[in-house]
């Protein structure tokens, strides 16, 4: 597709519902995202979700899947110790799963569990810019990379991402000239999340892009739904339909 100048779209789903829907719409790449842990389970930041939560999401997603590319997320603490547990980890996720790839965050900090996951024939997915597993190294979850000795590891991380082997990356919250600086530097696709729009494709939360979640505003999140709203006044609905004997009608009735 990067070859065609066709974009690439990606959206995360957890769950088999939303992946179904998601799926159906001929959506490129489904992330089963570690952002589950936030939207899904409710934690702060991403690094408490495990590799048993994040397997049942991805196994719950590859159910529902019959076209699109199924990546998963390995969680914090599962590949950056040593690169055989990193494997091992992403075996698991393969096997129990059934996803096609996984995605970890970094570049030659974790380069080591990049080659033995890649050579093992399992698909890898790179992630750099603003890696929200690393949010306590950064401190911050403003935009990366946006002086030049960050800018210029970032580049060469994904050069390197893409010579040891990955399949694409996604670049995270940076300077949309860095990213189109990136993109035509490599020849594997970059997906962006608030990376411009001069990459190779775009991805979103699926909570975040239907409005199911409306704690914050970043620039690069475009709300489509209102879900929030719109699921709240239905059950607000639904409610008031049980109190007042309105529900179930002679007819929803045996
Ligand atoms: O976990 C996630 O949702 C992600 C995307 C934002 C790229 O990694
Ligand atoms: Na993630």
């Amino acid at each position: 597709m990067k070859q065609k100048g066709e974009k690439i779209s990606m959206l995360t789903a957890y769950d088999f519902s939303l992946a179904k829907i998601v799926d159906s719409t001929g959506t490129d790449i489904i992330l089963v995202g570690d952002s589950a842990g936030n939207v899904m389970a409710g934690y702060q930041t991403t690094l408490p979700i495990t590799l048993d939560e994040i397997i049942y999401h991805a196994s719950s997603v590859v159910r529902a899947v019959k076209r699109a590319m199924v990546v998963v997320d390995l969680p914090f603490g599962t590949y950056q110790s040593n690169s055989r547990k990193a494997l091992q980890g992403a075996i698991r996720v393969m096997k129990e799963s059934g996803a096609h790839a996984v995605k970890l965050e970094g570049g030659r900090d974790v380069k080591k569990s990049i080659k033995r996951i890649c050579k093992a024939g399992i698909p890898v997915m790179g992630h750099l810019g603003l890696t929200p597993q690393s949010i306590y190294k950064f401190g911050t979850y403003t935009v990366r990379a946006t002086e030049q000795q960050e800018a210029q590891l970032l580049k060469d991380d994904a050069l390197l991402l893409e010579s040891l082997g990955c399949f694409g990356m996604v670049l995270e919250k940076i300077p949309a000239k860095l990213g189109a600086e990136v993109a035509t530097s490599v020849n594997i696709p970059v997906i962006g999340i608030g990376a411009g729009n001069q990459v190779d494709g775009q991805v979103l939360v699926l909570q975040d892009m239907l409005g199911i979640t409306h704690e914050f505003e970043p620039r690069f999140l475009r709300r489509y739904m209102n879900l929030y709203e719109d699921i709240g006044k239905a059950v607000k609905r639904y409610n008031l339909d049980v109190r007042t004997g309105n529900f179930p009608s002679e007819y929803e009735q045996y």
